[in-house]
């Protein structure tokens, strides 16, 4: 089998259009060994560019916003402590898996958002599922932001309380549908702090505002923490609010670039869902090497402020633009921009010509998106101003 190109190879495949497909099987090849429901395979060619094939196309798609996860000092980290403790626990945290590391890295968390505690999960995903499980009984209302992940969506069915929907990022649908509650009701309201599908920043501080004092915020701040408020501390530090009433998730695979989930919160919470979610104490925490590189990306970006600081300019130089192009809804904080095409015919073009730039159009049908899908551009710290201004013109069409 070929090998991947190795990361920063200087060699560059002459562009080639259109998207090459995928090669048919011959009468010699071997059987598929799954069906092809997938995209096709994605290949790191350079921090900001990927192999499509033969193709070498510059990256907007994905999450990593400092590229963290080819970073070498981050990496380098990630080999130490697999050759130091192994891959990983092979058992579950409350049986015979705990590690030093875990702890060390769950202070640091809590210490750099601002929150009591911290405990480590497997995924992002799953951090929302513990804290349904931990809490499932606590609450006898969930107001839900039609927009949310559907790992919110999906926490929502292991609560034992009745569910309502409000429209996405509508405060004043959210504090509607509370005044018509019993004023005993015990209400948790669920939302992204910052959309995946859009950037937008949910607003939490008018929630806690015109929800009733005793309402909590289940906030999913996967795109949030590490790239949105001054200093990267996530949606709350945007918004000016503390953790008291919030459960706060997130994920160490977005901007940290590497794997697994974390919880954030008060040590009561943390020990709720230590001690009464099924998953948490049925499963594995995720690798050592990975949890390393989390936390020397984490060290890496508490210490060196640049790469925050361009992510927010090149996120406010991109929106600003594309808004005044009328291709941005409107301008949010996250590092997502979602474009719309407008019918089949733009979506053609914009595909064309993102291509012809040499950009891989990372065209999605995801949940969140408006149905037949939209593109969606990551913004990174580490593109190019060249880079930048090739997405710019691309889906402008100048
Ligand atoms: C808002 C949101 N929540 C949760 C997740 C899941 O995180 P993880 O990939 O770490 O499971 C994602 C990932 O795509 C996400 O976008």
């Amino acid at each position: 089998m070929p090998q991947p190109p190795r990361i920063r190879s200087p060699r560059r495949t002459a562009p080639t259009s259109p998207l090459p497909r995928p090669a048919l099987p011959g009468p010699s090849s071997p059987p598929p060994r799954c069906v092809p429901l997938l995209p096709p395979p994605l290949r790191v060619a350079s921090r900001t560019e990927v192999w499509l094939g033969r193709r070498r196309l510059t990256y907007f798609g994905g999450c990593d916003y400092f590229r963290f996860s080819v970073h070498p000092q981050v990496l380098a980290a990630a080999i130490r402590a697999a050759q130091q403790f192994g891959l990983g626990v092979a058992a579950s945290r409350r049986t015979t898996g705990n590690h030093p590391l875990y702890e060390q890295f769950e202070g640091e968390l809590a210490d750099f958002c601002g929150a009591e505690a911290a405990r480590l999960v497997s995924t992002g995903y799953a951090a929302n599922l513990v804290v349904a499980q931990a809490l499932a009984h606590d609450f006898t209302h969930l107001l839900i932001d039609a927009g949310a992940h559907p790992s919110l969506h999906d926490a929502a069915t292991f609560f034992a309380a009745q569910r309502l929907q409000f429209r996405a990022g509508d405060t004043a649908e959210a504090v509607r549908l509370q005044a018509k509650l019993p004023a005993q009701a015990r209400c948790l309201v669920l939302t992204d702090g910052i959309g995946a599908t859009d950037g937008a920043a949910a607003p939490l501080a008018a929630l806690r505002a015109g929800l009733r004092p005793e309402t909590w915020l289940l906030v999913d701040d996967c795109h949030g923490l590490g790239t949105v408020g001054r200093t990267g501390r996530g949606s709350l530090e945007l918004a000016g609010i503390d953790h008291r009433q919030v459960l706060h998730t997130g994920t160490l695979s977005k901007a940290l670039g590497a794997f697994g989930g974390v919880i954030l919160g008060d040590r009561n919470l943390i020990q709720r869902v230590t001690t009464s979610s099924p998953l948490f104490t049925g499963s594995t925490p995720p690798p050592l090497p990975l949890v390393a590189a989390a936390k020397a990306a984490l060290a890496r970006l508490r210490t060196h402020p640049g790469p925050l600081r361009r992510l927010h300019a090149h996120v406010a130089q991109v929106k600003q633009t594309l808004w005044a192009a009328g291709r941005l809804e409107r301008i949010t904080p996250g590092p997502i921009c979602r474009v719309v095409p407008r019918d089949d015919l733009d979506r053609k073009q914009l595909t064309e010509r993102l291509l012809k730039a040499d950009i891989f159009p990372s065209f999605l049908d995801y949940p969140g998106l408006p149905s037949g899908g939209a593109f969606r551009f990551g913004l990174s710290s580490e593109h190019t101003r060249a880079q930048l201004r090739a997405l710019i013109q691309a889906v402008t069409g100048d």
